[in-house]
């Protein structure tokens, strides 16, 4: 989820930012997403005037540009005076450029900022940012559309291949699953993947991508933690591009549950941004520098370190447990092979 999208109104100062937080993530995991991070300068009164315009009457650029490509025509045709090929060709390219840009602005989506709503409230925040599936899907990669979201599948699928295996017995929960952008890579690499979350519009849309697959299971959980699954029932656990929205007690809490719910042997996979790498500190010092004198919204992100993530895995009692560095990522992956 880079540094991202325009314009809420800060409730605390009424200073309109631009809002960084689910797509910050994103980038930082190395999945382009639109322009720059956020800024307390607001956008310049001619620009914002220009903006609102184009936004209001987004017919006029297109039309601007078919108008300007006939004049350009017709005064090379007719053998008109130079100026009128020069000034008609000028329009021409400033017109193209006008549209070409006016189409990606519109493209950016605008998430509420959710002030009102404390990080805690996850099914709240969530089914809130997943409000239609073309939202659902950007806040998981970024980009509403289905070719982009399986794109930016391929760097976690590969992550979890590389680290833990996915075997094609193995019966696999992804805890924060989302839209499921990482199920339908991997289900028909396995026996069964299940997908747990808060909320429901997400699952709404993972529903609405996995038809046909008869080894997936969708999960609405109802509360923090892996309550509803049983003990020792899945072969491998894995969490991504989650844990950043979780504050760090409800991290401990999912790790320390996985361990409940994995097999004897079973493998754990989490990660988020790391703060030690250069990605994943520059990520945060942006941040901190654009959000210190505002509220954050409940879904900006937060990086960890290998400590952080690998003190959850030991203390549950995982062993076998190693940091991989794959910045901005930092990735723990760990075994379970004792009975708690
Ligand atoms: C950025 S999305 C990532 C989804 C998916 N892991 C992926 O990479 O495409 C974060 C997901 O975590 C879910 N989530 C946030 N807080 C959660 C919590 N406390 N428990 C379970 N899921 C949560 C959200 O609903 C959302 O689906």
């Amino acid at each position: 989820m880079n540094y991202f999208q325009q314009g809420s109104t800060n409730c605390a100062t009424g200073v309109r930012i631009r809002q960084s937080n689910v797509l910050s993530l994103l980038s930082a995991m190395g999945i382009k997403t639109g322009s720059g991070r956020p800024s307390m300068q607001g956008p310049s009164k001619l620009r914002s005037a220009a903006s609102s315009l184009l936004r209001e009457h987004r017919w006029l650029p297109p039309i601007s540009t078919l108008v300007c490509a006939s004049a350009f025509v017709a005064a090379v045709i007719k053998g008109g005076p130079l100026f009128s090929v020069l000034g008609s060709g000028a329009a021409l390219v400033f017109f193209s450029y006008l549209s070409g840009y006016a189409a990606r602005a519109f493209r950016t989506i605008n998430y509420p900022s959710l002030l009102n709503l404390p990080r805690r409230q996850y099914g709240e925040v969530w089914d809130a940012l997943a409000a239609t599936p073309e939202l659902a899907k950007a806040a998981a990669c970024g980009h509403g559309g289905e070719g982009a979201l399986r794109r930016s599948a391929q760097a976690p699928v590969k992550n979890l291949i590389e680290l833990v295996g996915v075997r094609l017995d193995d019966d696999i929960l992804e805890f924060g699953c989302g839209v499921a952008r990482i199920g339908l890579e991997l289900a028909p690499r396995c026996r069964t993947w299940t997908g747990a979350d808060l909320s429901a519009n997400m699952l709404a849309t993972a529903a609405e991508r996995l038809p046909g697959l008869n080894n997936v299971r969708l999960v609405k959980l109802q509360q923090v933690g892996l309550d509803q699954l049983e003990s020792s029932s899945f072969d491998l656990i894995y969490s991504t591009n989650m844990l950043a929205h979780l504050d760090m007690m409800d991290r401990w809490h999912y790790v320390k549950d996985a361990f409940r719910v994995l097999r004897l042997g079973g493998r754990l996979f989490i990660d988020n941004i790391d703060l030690e790498s250069e990605e994943g500190w520059a990520a945060f010092a942006r941040g901190t520098e654009s959000w210190q004198e505002f509220e954050r919204p409940p879904y900006n992100p937060t990086p960890s370190t290998g400590a952080e993530l690998s003190a959850y895995a030991s203390r549950a009692g995982f062993v076998q447990v190693r940091v991989h560095k794959r910045s901005p990522l930092v990735i723990v992956t760990a075994v379970k092979l004792t009975v708690a």
